[in-house]
């Protein structure tokens, strides 16, 4: 079988993370033999934009719809609004491909640096489900009385009953296929409409879960204890917003930013699906093999799960942390001197290894 893939390689470090990621899917390929990868590379990106006064053609979802994934390394550029550039790509494609699931898996690797004190490795062990398809990211709003003394801008939270059910369910569906324990994170007390809703949508999908063991946290307290205790979570739901803001905040106790990982999934594989490092564009260290792409090779190991070769997806885990303990070949971001490509060649070495 050929998986045929569309790469976005996007601006700054995108390039340079996505060649390694490519460099190793095609390494698993190779070594499996039942199956191989496909790779057609759009120029998508801030220099597109510069060009043509578009971040994507205007088929460009028609293009990427008949693909079996797409695999986009980051986009945002100094000389383009971060507001274009994510929302006209990034965001564009989540929603028009009904990605509706965005899966951030936060586990501490042995090796991984961690800045918490007083914390196990496997006491950071958790799968952020966002909803990645409305909440306040549907750009739905208004700007009133603009540039007059009563200005006033509105941003609506958009929550459907389909929206959160489906997101709240394929969170309760992996709690039991895990036998993990399930946590809601929300703001009831504050968001009065949306957030009311979405606790409510919470209880009603669990009577149907009656073995998942549930809990329900405010956001801000869950920001305190993923730093004070971060062992009480497993697997998570969460909105948009609070699912974005929180996931960057795992990265942070869960070796960097360097290390983390994204999915956005479409799980009826109605469309393609989107997996992506979730750091940006990253203009400070671009162009001088700083990068590192371990964070690629994670979402490459989370395609490869989505695929249907989870047995690849966990040898490439594997592989992330013999590096993570070794601490030869490694990017600065670690402490090491190793550049982006030595970092993906010694995956590869690794790989050959077994
Ligand atoms: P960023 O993630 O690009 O960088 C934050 C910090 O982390 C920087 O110091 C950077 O050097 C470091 N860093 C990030 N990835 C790294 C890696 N793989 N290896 C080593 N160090 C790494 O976030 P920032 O600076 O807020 O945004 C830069 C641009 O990227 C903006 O235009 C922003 O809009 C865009 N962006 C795009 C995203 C995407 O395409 N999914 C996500 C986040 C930001
Ligand atoms: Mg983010």
């Amino acid at each position: 079988h050929t998986y045929n893939i569309a790469v976005i390689a996007g601006d700054g470090i995108g390039p340079e993370v996505l060649a390694e990621g490519v460099k190793v899917l095609k390494e698993v390929a190779a070594l499996d033999g039942t199956f191989q990868f496909s790779f057609t590379h759009f120029p998508w990106s801030s220099a597109y934009y510069l060009k043509t006064g578009k971040m994507m053609p205007d088929d460009g979802i028609d293009q990427l719809r008949p693909f079996d994934a797409i695999f986009l390394g980051a986009v945002g550029s100094p000389d383009v609004p971060n507001s274009v550039t994510s929302r006209d790509l990034l965001i564009r494609i989540r929603h028009d491909f009904d990605q509706y699931i965005n899966l951030r898996p936060v586990k501490l690797l042995k090796g991984a640096p961690c800045p918490l004190a007083d914390v196990k490795r496997e006491d950071i062990d958790m799968t952020f489900v966002r909803e990645n398809s409305e909440g306040e990211y549907a750009g739905s709003g208004a700007w009133l009385y603009k540039d007059q003394p009563n200005e006033v801008v509105i941003q609506n939270g958009v929550f459907s009953r389909k929206g959160c059910e489906r997101v709240i369910r394929y969170a309760y569906e992996l709690a039991r296929k895990e036998h993990k324990t399930l946590t809601n994170i929300s703001k009831g007390n504050a968001l009065n409409y949306s957030m009311v809703f979405w606790d409510q949508i919470f209880a009603e999908v669990g009577k149907e879960y009656p073995d998942v063991k549930t809990y329900s946290l405010l956001v801000d307290a869950a920001s305190m204890f993923m730093v004070k205790n971060p062992k009480r979570f497993q697997i998570i739901v969460t909105s948009n917003l609070f699912g974005d803001i929180l996931t960057d905040l795992g990265a942070a106790i869960a070796g960097g930013m360097g290390l983390a990982a994204g999915a956005n999934l479409n799980p009826e594989k109605k469309f393609p699906s989107m997996f992506e490092p979730i750091h940006g564009s990253a203009p400070d260290i671009a162009g001088q093999g700083k990068a590192n792409p371990l964070a690629t090779v994670w979402s490459a190991s989370q395609m490869l799960d989505f695929l249907g070769y989870p047995q690849w997806g966990k040898k490439l885990i594997a592989i992330i942390e013999d590096l993570l303990v070794e601490k030869k070949v490694l990017t600065p971001d670690l402490g090491g001197t190793a550049t982006t490509s030595q970092v993906g060649d010694e995956v590869v070495r690794k790989l050959e290894e077994t």
